[in-house]
């Protein structure tokens, strides 16, 4: 087992990633105030591994209350908030009780924000089942649901106790959903970690392969640059906003062509490309360097092509995102493989026209 720590003073806590650590209840009790916890799962996992985990805790002496919701993108909404609020209240939860999340992304970002709101805000521990979630989403504190119109519009900062990544449940993970985590992986190598970008495109077929040695490494790295990254800019007043390369363009996929249509990742995966292409554009990266990032995201078996959207709904999307400020469109560039940076004034003309020839070949 790794362990690393996200430095945030007083709200410093650990990442633990190996394999086997559902069967260890004290990397979860040891951060918990009172035995009483409240699962939070879906109805994929609740057999998987809730049903599992639960019985782990309960045989430690914690009190367990089950949250079960339905699974899905479309899901992440008000609706399945307040089925957690009232089963909560059910369960006698109160405010010593911690909210454990285990899931992929979408349980982290709806269980987060139950508890950073339930009685003004409870104890949180986020289990990740997902790659996606084991290098991203459940590391940083971010929370959020879905708005009809928007990806993640209503939500909040709230950080967990502690993050426990059982690379085990990775056995179980379709393989689309594997790749989509993998693009998360791949924007940490592109936006700051040229050394990892570069050991991506030597064991990436090893990573696909679910090789535990390459993937306990990709986990490792990607939680490191993501530790870092928080532990530097918590509310994204500047340097975590480089963690939304190709998001832009990705939520605004995920938005347009209906929520669940395309995974997250790739959305994302899709969108590093236009990012990429963009700063091409504009000067910044060179011809060679946005194919290798495409070259090594259509290894890992993921979109690279946007889908066929009208560029004015591409641009009524976008309009949409929390990164327009004052009106005006921003958007992660790279500078180079390795660097990323927050451009204010990006013309509309460049948009508009990386967004017209969106087709590879183009
Ligand atoms: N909070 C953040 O910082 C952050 C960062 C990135 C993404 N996100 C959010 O995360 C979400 C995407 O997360 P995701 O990709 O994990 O999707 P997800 O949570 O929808 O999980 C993907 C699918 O895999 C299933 N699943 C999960 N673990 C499994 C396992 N071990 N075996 C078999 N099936 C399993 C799930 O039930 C689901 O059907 C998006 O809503 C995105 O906005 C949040
Ligand atoms: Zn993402």
């Amino acid at each position: 087992m790794w362990t690393l720590t996200v430095q945030l003073g007083d709200r410093s806590y650990p990442i633990h990633i190996g394999p086997g650590l559902l069967d260890q209840a004290d990397l979860v009790v040891e951060r918990m105030p009172q035995m009483t916890a409240a699962l939070v799962t879906n109805t994929t996992i609740e057999p998987l591994y809730g049903l599992r985990f639960s019985a782990v805790l309960e045989a430690r002496g914690v009190r367990v209350v089950r949250v079960v919701v339905p699974d899905g993108e479309g899901y992440k909404n008000w609706e399945s908030l307040n089925r957690i609020f009232d089963l909560l209240v059910a369960g006698r939860c109160e405010r010593r009780t911690t909210i454990i999340a285990i899931g992929g992304g979408v349980i982290g970002d709806l269980a987060g924000f139950a508890a950073a709101v339930y009685q003004r805000g409870v104890p949180f521990i986020q289990v990740p089942t997902t790659l996606l979630a084991h290098v991203d989403s459940a590391v940083g504190g971010k929370t959020a649901i879905n708005h009809p119109s928007g990806k993640n519009m209503i939500g909040a900062f709230y950080q967990p106790r502690a993050v426990i990544i059982d690379t085990d449940t990775l056995e179980t993970l379709p393989k689309r959903e594997f790749a989509a985590g993998v693009a998360e992986i791949v924007k940490y190598g592109a936006i700051r970690d040229e050394a990892f970008f570069e050991w991506l495109e030597q064991h990436i077929d090893g990573l696909m392969a679910r090789d535990p040695t390459a993937l306990g490494y990709a986990i490792e790295r990607s939680c490191v640059n993501k530790a870092e990254v928080v532990g530097q800019d918590e509310r994204e007043t500047g340097e975590r906003a480089l963690l939304n390369f190709g998001h832009t363009f990705g939520h605004a996929i995920e938005t347009g062509v209906g929520y669940g249509a395309w995974l997250h990742g790739e959305a994302v995966a899709a969108g590093m490309v236009l990012a990429a292409r963009l700063s091409r554009r504009l000067g910044y990266l060179n011809d060679s360097d946005v194919t290798r990032i495409a070259a090594l995201l259509l290894r890992a078996g993921l979109p690279v092509d946007a889908p066929e959207l009208s560029v004015e709904r591409y641009f009524e999307l976008m309009s949409h995102d929390k990164k327009v400020e004052g009106g005006r469109l921003r958007f992660i560039l790279l500078r180079r493989l390795g660097e990323a940076f927050l451009a204010a004034d990006v013309p509309g003309s460049a948009v508009e026209e990386t967004l017209a020839q969106r087709a590879m070949h183009a």
